[in-house]
């Protein structure tokens, strides 16, 4: 076993921190290798909780070596923040490797990104507002500014400038916002140099020995299957591609270098910001969702989008990543349910399926066909094991696995680390 990657099986924030963090301990590094800070990664341990945007989960464990891989966007302002607080909360970050390739977020794209959205209107993509899409647009479009870049403040001066004399023509003409300085966003780069320089390395380079030398390599997936801009409901997705096969390509490892792909689900299901959700819940049950499950964004704060568990969601999921595994969250919020709906298809104009329609246009019109489960009333927090769960949560967790078609390895039953029930070792 050496690369293991972990991939979001819905639209975000299913656990996939907790379940990075728990791998943690055991793993030699843990790599992000897409989106930025619109990831929010929440860990809890023991009284302490920790919330994580750019770094990867794994810097909770001492003898992980974390790494930003060169398929993320880094916002240094962010990144700088970030290791500050937790080098004052007495965690060590100094063995952070970042890649020399990846690309940064300045202050333009942020500002683009927010007025893009506006601009849009009842259209908007309820994005993050960090700057994700923009930087990653300018990555694509060849007018990106990378990490290397910083190492030589000339050639920095002269591809901001560049980036902004197109940038301030469309702030300027079509949005009627002031220009921005070139000089001021160099200055505020170049301001973290000094810091940087001794991270920055050829990331890949560094796996792929450490993969030859046996050691295991974990990678992070941020924001989630459906969010993917290729395989999710596009054009509300981010602009990343954060199902497993982006792993190779944001951090530089060939597809045979991943033995396990594993993915993470809610027992029910979430989403933030527009886009389709055919079992979202609108009513007092969607209410309960998201008080009992804390569903409010890690990242800005907003409430989640609630909705009963939706079968041909997580089974695409698993297709399209060839999951090996997959790790079921927050059971124990489903806890106190007399009957417990899950989705097992789609109602389309009259036709019934259980697979993702192909289309937008369907997946607008499609109707959840739902089997009620019985549910249970018992605490579950403190099972550690399947055995100790009530039965019919133990047949809530088999139906789920029957229609997703793999093996369900792990629960979750609590947020703390110490809460969750492992039922196949995952490494
Ligand atoms: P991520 O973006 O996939 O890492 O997920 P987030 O951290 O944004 O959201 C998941 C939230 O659920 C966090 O607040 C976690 O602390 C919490 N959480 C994770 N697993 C469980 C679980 O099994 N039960 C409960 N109750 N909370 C969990
Ligand atoms: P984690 O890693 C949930 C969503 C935004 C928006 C869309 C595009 O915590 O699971 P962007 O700012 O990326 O351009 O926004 O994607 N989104 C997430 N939703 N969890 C995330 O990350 C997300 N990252 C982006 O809400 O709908
Ligand atoms: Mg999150």
């Amino acid at each position: 076993m050496a690369g293991i990657v972990v991939v979001g099986a819905q639209w975000g924030d299913e656990g996939k921190g907790k379940a990075v963090d728990i791998l943690g301990a055991r793993v030699d590094y843990v790599v992000r290798y897409s989106g930025g800070n619109n990831a929010g990664h929440t860990l809890v341990v023991g009284d302490e909780k920790y919330a994580l945007h750019l770094l990867p989960s794994g810097i909770l464990n001492e003898n992980a070596i974390p790494v930003i891989g060169n398929g993320v966007v880094i916002d240094l302002d962010v990144l700088f923040q970030e290791i500050d607080g937790l080098t004052a909360r007495g965690l060590d970050v100094s063995n952070l490797l970042i890649s020399a390739n990846a690309h940064i977020i300045t202050g333009y794209h942020q500002i683009i990104d927010k007025v893009t959205e506006r601009f849009l209107g009842k259209h908007k993509i309820g994005t993050t507002g960090r700057g994700i899409g923009p930087a990653y647009s300018d990555k694509v479009n060849r007018i990106g500014i990378r990490v290397q870049d910083l190492l030589d403040e000339s050639i920095l001066r002269q591809k901001v400038s560049a980036a902004l004399e197109q940038k301030n023509q469309l702030l300027l003409k079509l949005y009627n916002r002031a220009a921005i300085s070139a000089d001021a966003i160099s200055e505020n780069l170049l301001s973290y140099v000094e810091r940087l320089r001794p991270m920055v390395t050829d990331t890949s380079r560094v796996l792929n020995q450490a993969l030859d030398a046996g050691k295991i390599v974990l990678f992070e997936g941020a924001q989630a299957h459906h969010l993917d801009v290729d395989h999710g409901t596009y054009p509300y997705v981010t602009s990343s591609n954060p199902v497993a096969a982006g792993a190779c390509i944001g951090a530089g490892v060939g597809p045979r270098r991943i033995d396990r792909a594993i993915g993470i689900f809610k027992a029910y299901t979430t989403r933030v910001g527009e886009g389709p959700f055919p079992t979202e819940l609108k009513d007092e049950a969607g209410e309960k969702l998201r008080a009992d499950g804390g569903e409010y964004g890690t990242t800005t704060g907003r409430p989640r989008r609630c909705g009963w568990f939706d079968a041909l969601v997580v089974e695409a999921a698993c297709m399209v990543n060839g999951f090996t595994d997959t790790f079921c969250t927050k059971l124990d919020v489903l806890t106190g349910w007399e009957k417990i709906p899950i989705c097992v298809a789609y109602d389309i104009n009259g036709e019934r399926t259980n697979q993702l329609p192909m289309t937008q246009t369907d997946f607008h019109h499609a109707v959840p066909v739902y089997e009620f489960l019985d549910g249970w009333s018992e605490d579950i927090s403190t099972a550690r094991s399947f055995a100790d769960l009530p039965r019919n949560a133990q047949a809530y967790i088999r139906r789920l696995e029957e229609l997703i078609g793999v093996r369900i390895s792990g629960i979750g039953v609590g947020a703390d680390r110490e809460e969750t029930v492992v039922i196949h070792d995952l490494l």
